[in-house]
């Protein structure tokens, strides 16, 4: 099989919903529930850090009761039989991703790390995290989840640049291309020379930014996608 090239996938919220996993600006979506501001920046964190453990509490038992969705599987599957690479960088936090086999990169952190507030020690988070869980390194009780918050910055980013340079094929899945920097990934990948496809529900912020939009809801469309690359 000649060597193709190589793919990079953006998966966003999206790719989860259908596993149960809400989005965050869809119809009573997490952001139309909690304010971001309380529980999704370092100050909310500050304010009330009980609040932020607790949300992220939830959150990580709802992923730990959800599963990876045909779209995953797809994307797991397209990574192990496609002859080029195939990077997936993920926005979401929950594990789905590597529960369906994939390697992937989270660039806004994951819900199963931990992250001590003192020393930045990383663990594995405790399906339950305690405010005052001591690090394991520090001792500190300085625990948080290791999830990047607003006004943060994103993880891998320079591994990232490099992927968007290199790569021949741009795909954003299940985002709404209204955050930064992944809402730009696309106009990195395009000037670079790649083609580009937004798989998605509906249009989003930066559908016009593509060269090619697939619509339809993740599990159907998404399978589709990796079939049509594979034969
Ligand atoms: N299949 C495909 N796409 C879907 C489906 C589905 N079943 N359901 C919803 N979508 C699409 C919506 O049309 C929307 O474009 O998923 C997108 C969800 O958008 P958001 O809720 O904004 O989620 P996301 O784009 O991942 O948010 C980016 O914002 O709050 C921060 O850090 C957080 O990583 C998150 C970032």
């Amino acid at each position: 099989m000649a060597q193709k090239g190589k793919i990079v996938i953006l998966t966003g919220a999206g790719i989860s919903a259908e596993s149960g996993l809400g989005t965050f600006r869809d119809k009573d979506g997490l952001w139309t529930k909690y304010d971001l501001e309380d529980v999704a920046t370092p100050q909310g964190f500050a304010r009330n850090p009980q609040l932020v453990v607790d949300f992220y509490n939830a959150r990580r038992a709802n992923a730990l009761d959800a599963a990876p969705n045909a779209a995953h599987t797809a994307l797991s599957t397209l990574q192990k039989q496609y002859a080029g690479e195939v990077i997936i960088v993920t926005q979401n936090v929950d594990d789905l991703h590597e529960r369906s086999g994939a390697e992937v990169i989270h660039m806004h952190g994951a819900l199963m790390g931990a992250l001590c507030n003192a020393c930045d020690h990383r663990w594995p988070a405790p399906r339950v995290m305690g405010l005052t869980d001591p690090c394991p390194s520090c001792d500190a009780p300085a625990t948080r989840p290791d999830v990047v918050w607003f006004g943060e910055i994103p993880y891998f980013m320079e591994d990232i640049a490099e992927h968007l340079q290199s790569c021949t094929l741009f795909a954003a899945i299940g985002t709404s291309g209204q955050v930064y920097p992944a809402a730009g990934f696309v106009q990195e990948a395009a000037y670079s020379g790649a083609e580009t496809v937004e798989l998605n529900l509906e249009a989003s912020e930066m559908s016009p930014a593509f060269d090619r939009h697939i619509q339809g809801p993740a599990s159907e469309v998404v399978p589709r996608w990796v079939e049509s690359l594979l034969s």
